[in-house]
């Protein structure tokens, strides 16, 4: 395992929700897990002023109570640092407190800028830490991590990417999809490339179709502000979505390094099939938005009244995409991709959905449903793996039904399972990028949800109501090929799956 070199690590956006409620958590867990050097810095970044006692105080909220001696150690390593971040005069103060507290730490100028700031902060600040030269490697790393939003369009995204790019080279660049630290989409990797069982079949000659959905139960809470100029489509799909696609749907990488793994999504994400017409779009994206309804007895309050959210929103919680990726290996197999906010459950998972067998010897000549082979990929909760496949019932004659084989993630080991923010954050200390993206893919990327967004900006393009609690829109259903075909609709327990089920 490698230990990173003694290091500061600035946050920009200090006092800021994602930092309180994510960042220093995660530092916390690395540094109990003493998988952080021993010498550290951690200065937090921002507009307000505090003093160094008064901003470890106020992080002392976000850290676990019963571990006091603990905190009381790995608080000595955070320091503060009041700045308009904004503007360009104040980067030498920056600069200054930097210099002096790897000084008198004795703390190499190893540093680490974290962006968790508005967006609109995200081209400004590397060119005022440029300014000043801390961008510069001469005398030890500088790495920027950037939080998504990555652009809201290609547009923007191209100009943030070539903005970035002029004051730091893309080595540099650390562009966070927290999806990609979370172990079990990592898992994925293992499961496709570690076992020689499943790569003869992982394409479109025994694949019928690839499903993957990323329900959440809550609705937008007190996002209603941020959410509503965004939407499924940009706030889920465009970034976690596409990147779970592409390790579902990429070649075996040459080697597990960085390049090696993102030369191979780029591939997948340059093969999309892009819609080229309104009414492909029509016909193969649905979006939805949730409407007041009651779960478990409870009146639940629809979109259109949350907080922060314009009584004529139009804006999707839900969103539903069948495509096509281009290539050799997926030629005609249709991936279909769905998120939502106030569905049934929180899950997140890929479902394979293998072919029938070819000759129906069980049926008695009758037409009967096939057995549907299929293998889950459970991302989120009760992570796993599960199978499903046909066994015969007891007595006599043939009759088949389908049984389940899971694996629960739990029960390998009771070893520490690091978050999200966690593995993202040492990976960035020692300077892996495999689980960041990169600035092509994420432009690839931009470019295929292009057409939807250009769309749906039109009067005429039509968005669904669902109630509050139900897996979307009626219309989403229609979308999978197939007679009697339609989603996987999980429960909480990776085995379980119907439209009924405990939530
Ligand atoms: C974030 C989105 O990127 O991912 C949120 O902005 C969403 O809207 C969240 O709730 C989901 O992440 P997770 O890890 O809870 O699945």
């Amino acid at each position: 395992m490698n230990t990173p070199s003694p290091l500061a690590l600035v946050i920009f956006g200090a006092s800021g929700d994602l930092t309180k409620r994510k960042l220093i958590p995660a530092i916390y867990q690395l540094f109990i897990q003493k998988r952080l050097p021993k010498k550290f810095i951690l200065l937090g970044a921002s507009r307000t002023q505090y003093t160094d006692e008064e901003y470890r105080e106020k992080m002392t909220e976000f850290l676990p109570k019963e571990e006091f001696h603990c905190t009381k150690q790995f608080l000595q390593h955070i320091f503060y640092q009041a700045i308009q971040t904004d503007q360009q005069e104040d980067y030498p103060i920056l600069k200054e407190r930097l210099e002096s507290l790897c000084q008198t730490n004795e703390v190499e100028q190893n540093y680490i800028f974290y962006l968790s700031t508005p967006p609109s902060l995200y081209p400004i600040i590397p060119k005022h830490l440029s300014s000043v030269g801390l961008n510069n490697e001469e005398n030890g790393f500088s790495r920027l991590i950037v939080e998504k939003p990555f652009g809201t369009d290609l547009e923007s995204a191209l100009s943030l990417n070539n903005l970035l790019t002029q004051y730091f080279n893309e080595n540099q660049i650390y562009r966070i999809d927290h999806y990609l630290g979370k172990e079990t989409v990592q898992n994925l990797l293992v499961l496709r490339f570690a076992n020689a069982i499943f790569e003869p079949i992982w394409n479109r000659n025994f694949i019928e179709r690839v499903e993957i959905t990323s329900a959440e139960s809550l609705g937008v809470e007190s996002r209603g502000g941020y959410y509503d100029k965004s939407g499924a489509l940009k706030d889920m799909i465009q970034n976690h979505l596409l990147q779970l696609v592409g390790l579902v749907a990429m070649e075996p990488p040459i080697e597990v390094e960085a390049d090696a793994i993102r030369n191979e999504v780029l591939k997948v994400f340059k093969a999309f099939k892009h819609f080229s017409s309104e009414e492909e779009i029509r016909n193969n994206v649905i979006r939805g938005q949730y409407t007041s309804s009651h779960i478990s007895g409870k009146e639940v309050k629809g979109y259109r009244q949350e907080e922060g959210v314009d009584k004529n929103s139009r804006t999707e919680t839900f969103a539903a995409i069948k495509f096509y990726i281009n290539n050799w290996r997926w030629s005609n197999t249709p991936f279909y991709i769905r998120t939502g906010k106030k569905l049934p459950t929180r899950v997140t998972e890929v479902v394979i959905h293998f072919k029938n067998s070819p000759h129906h010897l069980f049926s008695g000549g009758i037409e009967l449903p096939q057995i549907n082979n299929q293998l889950i990929i459970r991302i989120q909760p009760d992570e796993g793996i599960l199978m499903k496949f046909g066994m015969k019932e007891p007595g006599s004659g043939f009759v088949t039904q389908p049984v389940n084989m899971d694996f629960h993630y739990d029960s390998l080991s009771n070893k520490h399972l690091p978050s999200a923010y966690e593995r993202l954050l040492l990976d960035c200390m020692i300077g892996d990028a495999t689980l960041y993206s990169r600035g092509d893919t994420v432009i690839e990327a931009w470019k295929f949800v292009k057409p939807i967004q250009e769309y749906w900006k039109k009067e005429e393009a039509p968005i669904y109501g669902y109630p509050a609690g139900t897996w979307g829109p009626y219309e989403a259903d229609s979308l999978i090929e197939g007679n009697e075909q339609t989603w996987r609709y999980p429960c909480k327990n990776l085995s379980n799956d119907g439209l009924y089920c405990e939530l």
